[in-house]
């Protein structure tokens, strides 16, 4: 399949009945999951229950110790190794890791310049146009730390689309930041994901994430995955896991609201 020539309805993550071991510490057992191309999909649950071990299969760093994992309809592990699915999957870390020495402009075009080699006129053209892509041509000639949270986070997601990817992994893309800048990034996950029509798996802690960004909610836990649905559903599932994620959401929602849960979580959703 060509770049560009997927339908929005096609699956472009499939997990079948997926088991990962790192020597006798079990993480995944049989977990089971697709992610149609197009969507937002957050993935949560406790820490330690394997989040970012799946986003490691996704981009064909590990193996399974047994089950089925397609990506782009191919085993992104053996793929790792011939070269199939390069450039075709982006990981946003949670540390930006910027270079701190560097101007945005450089650290955007770090790698283009001395790994992948691109002709000078070529790559200035590929990273004015990502800088564009997300409001930050302004910054090109500031360094990192002159930069607000938000905007490190640009900067960061910028290093990550200079490659194109179509799918875009996110590992607790807003841990440890304030709710502003946290707001910002959410936007940003939404916006990039509509725009560039990619497909995003986010790896979050944060119930606002979940509610501001995912078309879909997978749940992480004991092993295996339990697809949601909607983020609405999250408030209206019976099983105790995901009862236990939101109970603190529901006691905030229950103190400071009136109305049901649901609309409480919605009017979050608007502001
Ligand atoms: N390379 C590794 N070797 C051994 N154990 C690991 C390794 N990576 C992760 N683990 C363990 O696997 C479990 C899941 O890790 P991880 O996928 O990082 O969870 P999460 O991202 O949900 O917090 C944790 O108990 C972690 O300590
Ligand atoms: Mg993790």
């Amino acid at each position: 399949m060509e770049r560009g020539e997927r339908g929005r309805q096609e699956v472009v993550v499939r997990f079948d009945r997926v088991s990962l071991s790192y020597g006798r510490r079990r993480v995944l057992e049989g977990a089971s999951f697709t992610v149609e191309g197009g969507k937002v999909v957050a993935i949560i649950g406790p820490s330690g229950a394997g989040k970012s071990s799946i986003l490691k299969l996704i981009m064909g760093l590990i193996r399974p110790t047994a089950g089925r994992i397609e990506v782009f309809g191919v085993e992104p592990y053996l793929a790792n190794h011939d070269g199939s699915l390069r450039g075709r999957i982006g990981l946003v870390f949670q540390e930006g890791a910027l270079f701190d020495s560097l101007t945005v402009y450089e650290n955007v075009e770090f790698y283009l310049r001395y790994v992948e080699r691109v002709p000078p006129a070529q790559r200035r053209r590929r990273v004015m146009e990502v800088l564009e892509k997300l409001g930050i041509e302004e910054a090109a000639g500031q360094m990192p730390n002159e930069l607000s949270g938000g905007m490190k986070k640009r900067v960061a997601l910028a290093r990550t689309l200079i490659f194109e990817p179509e799918l875009l992994l996110y590992d607790e893309p807003t841990t440890g930041l304030d709710p502003l800048t946290t707001e910002v990034v959410d936007q940003l996950i939404v916006e990039t994901n509509r725009r560039l029509g990619l497909t995003s798996i986010v790896v979050t802690h944060s119930l606002d994430t979940v509610m501001e960004v995912a078309d879909e909610v997978l749940m992480l836990s004991g092993g295996k995955i339990n697809q949601v649905g909607s983020p609405e559903k999250l408030l209206t599932s019976e099983d105790p896991r995901v009862k236990a994620f939101t109970a603190g959401l529901r006691r905030l929602i229950a103190a400071g609201q009136k109305g049901s849960p649901a609309e409480g979580v919605d009017d979050q959703h608007r502001h």
